[in-house]
Order: C-alpha cells, then structure tokens, then sequence
C-alpha cells in the first residue's frame, strides 16, 4: 500500500491521521517515572489520577481507562442497551462505520441509522425513528449516539447549543445521550468552550488520548458514578481489564496537562492547508466549524491514484477516502512549515 520507506532517514510529512503522533522525550519521561500498580484491583495511582482529571474535565461523576476509542464506545454502547434494544447512531458515524460493526456483533444492539450529515441528526430526522412502544414488530431505541468532531464530516465541531438540542430531544423521549469524543478536545478548542460545555447533560461520552492529544494508546468513559460501575463490568468483559497500565496512562495524564490547548496549531495549518488547496485549483469542501482535517478531491479516479501516489514518492502522505476524495489531518507532529510544504507539493503534484 505504501511506496513509503518509513525506516528511512529522510523526513515523510504524514499527514493520513493524527493517530500516528509518536511520545515526545518529556511523554515517555512521564511514562517511566509513572506510579503503578494492578488497575484490575484498582490500585493503580497513575490510572485513578488519570480518570478523576478527564472527569472534572467533562463535568462527570466519574471516568474509567479504555485501551481504545473503539473499545470505549463499545462499552458504553454495551452498558447502556441490551440486546435487541435500539442505538440510532449517524448513518457516516464512526461507531456504525469504522468499529467493525461491534454493536451488532458483540452486543445484539441494532443499528438504527440517521441522516447526521457530517455533524449531528435533525430532530425531524430522529423523531421519524421512533416507533410505538405497545407495537411488538419495532425494536426500541434507548440510546442516541452523537460524534463530535465528527470524522466524515470534515472533522466539524458541533457547539453546546447543538447538543443540548439533541439532548433534550434524547431525554424528553427517554433515551440517553452517548458522544464519540475522539476529538472532543478539537472541538472545545475551535470553540474556545470547555469540554465539559460540550458533554453537558451527555448521559456518557468517550474520548481518545491517542489522537490529536498525541499519547500512544488510551480512551477514557466519563459519566455518572454508577455508569462507571456497570461499565467497569463490560470492560472486564470484552478484555480491556489491564494491570500496571499506569505505565500509559501517564502519558493520557501528560497529554491533557500539555497538550490541549496547543490544538489550535493544528486547526491553524490545516486552515493554511485548505488555502493553498483551493488557490491550486483542488476541490476543498466548505465545512461550517472545521478543525484538524481536510478534505479535498479531484475530477477523475484515475487523477487521484496518479496524486497520491507522486505525492508519497514526495514523502507527502495523507489517505484516500473515496474514489476522488482524499482526508489529511494536522497533528503534534507537523510543524507550520511542514504543513504548507505539504500543501505546495500536494498542488505542483496535481497541477503536474
Ligand atoms: C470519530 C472516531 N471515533 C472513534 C475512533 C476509534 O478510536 P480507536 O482507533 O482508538 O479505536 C476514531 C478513530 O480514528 C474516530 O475517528
């Protein structure tokens, strides 16, 4: 897939995710140095200070240590619905999308998909889902899944306004509210609201350590106290139960002391990005809040293979998402200077 040679010395501007962030000198000092014991009998210092931070953080009771965003929406969605009960989720959702359809396979909840649009459902959209309680051919739905930023939406950062809608929608018709915050911290940071602005009312959102906020692996649940009890369970369950995991979980830590606000950088170049794009002739997307990626595309499948691949032999790397659609994404890793470098290469490569 790559013509790439990633163990070179020569410098790749990767930009196919912010997944790919590496622990800077001063992470991994934190990681060495970290406290730990066995979280599964939870006596891991370094995990518990990690969990109670992304809880104030988010205006929650409580929060709980995931390996993964994945892993942490499962859970949530597992500890809210049982089987045969109804998760509406967003039809470009990364939970219906993008998890292996683990809803379905692990815990027997059906997908009950909405138009969001790249950002959030309408609530016309939503109240077409619901179906009557006394009629037995309808699975109910008990859970409204939103995703903020959302991923195929451009990375768009929906507002607290936004949300609350949603959430009163959610609770007025009994149904709790769960957010895929991957990127929630993006979201907070293009808005210059808090976090906790963006989960209120939220009945339990997931966020991940290992994308914009740069540590290697980690999620976090937050949510009430006794949510985090039951989820403590599903965890147990799907094998996410983990012992001297301070050991990562000190970068988590070291992520949300250093590396929230700096996120505005990333915003920043991918703006820059975006720019040189459309001054070059590429097709760029408008989207109405946008964050740390870029979406863009060309006329002709057969032009974009011709792209991606003159741009990797650049050592400029971002992803293909549809046929004449590609996504890049800023991260702790790009610098401003790569940043436009990436673009200008991406533009004297389509213009040819
Ligand atoms: C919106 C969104 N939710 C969830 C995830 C899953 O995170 P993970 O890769 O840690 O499982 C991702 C991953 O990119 C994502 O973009």
């Amino acid at each position: 897939m790559s013509s790439v040679d990633f163990l070179s010395e020569e410098p790749v501007i990767d930009l196919k995710s912010d997944t790919i962030t590496k622990p800077s000198a001063e992470m991994r000092r934190a990681m060495s140095e970290a406290e730990v014991g066995d979280d599964v009998y939870g006596e891991d210092p370094t995990v518990a200070r990690l969990e109670k931070k992304a809880a104030e953080l988010l205006g929650k009771e409580a929060a709980l240590y995931v390996t993964s965003g994945t892993q942490g929406n499962l859970v949530s969605l597992l500890t809210h619905c049982g089987r045969g009960d109804g998760a509406i989720v967003g039809k470009d959702s990364h939970i219906l999308n993008n998890e292996g359809g683990g809803l379905c396979a692990l815990g027997g909840i059906v997908a009950m998909q909405t138009d969001d649009g790249g950002s959030l459902p309408s609530v016309a959209n939503l109240n077409y889902l619901l179906h009557p309680k006394d009629n037995v051919h309808f699975a109910q739905a008990k859970l409204l899944c939103l995703e903020n930023t959302h991923n195929r939406g451009g990375g768009h950062a929906s507002s607290p306004l936004e949300v609350a809608e949603l959430v009163d929608w959610a609770h007025e018709h009994g149904l709790a509210v769960h957010v895929d915050g991957a990127r929630l911290f993006n979201a907070a940071v293009a808005q210059k609201v808090e976090p906790s602005e963006l989960a209120r009312g939220v009945d339990s959102v997931q966020i991940c350590l290992s994308k914009g906020l740069g540590a290697p692996m980690g999620s976090l649940i937050c949510a009430s106290r006794d949510f985090i009890e039951r989820a403590r369970f599903w965890r147990k369950k799907v094998g996410g139960g983990l012992r001297q995991v301070g050991i990562v979980a000190a970068a988590g830590l070291y992520a949300l002391e250093h590396h929230v606000a700096r996120l505005a950088e990333d915003h920043e170049n991918a703006r820059s990005i975006e720019e040189i794009l459309r001054k070059g002739g590429l097709r760029v997307p408008e989207v109405s809040r946008p964050t740390n990626m870029v979406y863009f595309g060309v006329e002709d499948e057969a032009g974009a293979d011709k792209l991606l691949a003159a741009c990797r032999r650049r050592r400029v790397v971002f992803n293909k998402t549809a046929p004449d659609t590609f996504r890049l994404v800023t991260h702790l890793n790009i610098s401003r200077e790569q940043a436009i470098e990436a673009a200008k290469i991406i533009v004297e490569e389509y213009r040819g």
